[in-house]
């Protein structure tokens, strides 16, 4: 069993359209879809927007279907200057950015009294995903992804993030569900297509850019899960 995590609905289009024999089943308000993908169990959720959403989501599909593995995908804001709408960045690691300790002389980003600063994907996951990107001729990037409870549509925050971090991308869902996924020593990876550039003007580029961005993801995801 795999498990496929996306913050919205938008971004499990493309899997619900290709899931073979599919059932439901929701905990904790969560629906899970469970079926197959490129011939995989998988079971796939919409967690919500934001780090809770998502921590609270990969935990309950780690306890009730005990996955191989987990992947999450959708779509993200660029940071670094040469990203543009529909790159995709496949994570080799994740930073919560507005975890903020620095008064006790923590770095920006660390969270307290854990080993990890970053959440390290899945080296074996993280190549499947670059073939996958290859294969479906799409600009791709490795490099860390920030995530918060934050959309981020101006330069100032862009520009620090990319500074701060030297991440390639920032989203709101990424660094929770690998907090998750290091906690119970589960493989993840985390694939997200670029819908904006994260500075002004983001939030019209993100409406126009998310489906097809979103779709993206989704079908690097795909070849991902032939791989396995
Ligand atoms: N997801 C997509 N674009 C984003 C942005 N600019 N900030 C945070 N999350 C995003």
């Amino acid at each position: 069993m795999i498990t496929i995590i996306a913050a919205m609905q938008e971004e499990i289009d493309l899997y619900l359209s290709k899931m073979k024999q599919e059932t439901q089943i929701s905990y904790a308000g969560i629906t899970f879809y469970r079926g197959l993908l490129a011939g995989k169990e998988i079971s796939l959720a919409v967690c919500g927007i934001g780090k809770v959403n998502a921590a609270m989501c990969a935990q309950l599909a780690i306890d009730h279907f005990s996955p191989q593995a987990l992947i999450h995908s959708g779509v993200a804001g660029g940071l670094a200057p040469d990203l543009k709408p529909l790159d995709l960045v496949i994570a080799q690691s994740l930073v919560e950015h507005d975890m903020d300790t620095t008064h006790f002389g923590d770095p920006l980003g660390q969270i307290p009294r854990m080993k990890y600063f970053d959440f390290p994907c899945d080296p074996t996951l993280a190549e499947y995903a670059k073939q996958s990107a290859e294969e479906a001729g799409a600009d791709f990037r490795t490099g860390l992804i920030a995530s918060g409870d934050q959309f981020v549509a101006s330069h100032e925050k862009a520009d620090f993030l990319y500074s701060q971090f030297h991440a390639c991308a920032c989203e709101m869902e990424g660094a929770a569900i690998a907090h998750v996924c290091c906690l119970n020593e589960l493989p993840f990876v985390v694939i997200r297509a670029i819908s904006d550039n994260a500075r002004t003007g983001a939030f019209m580029q993100y409406e126009q850019f998310l489906s097809q961005a979103a779709a993206l993801s989704a079908q690097t995801v795909m070849g991902i899960l032939e791989k396995i």
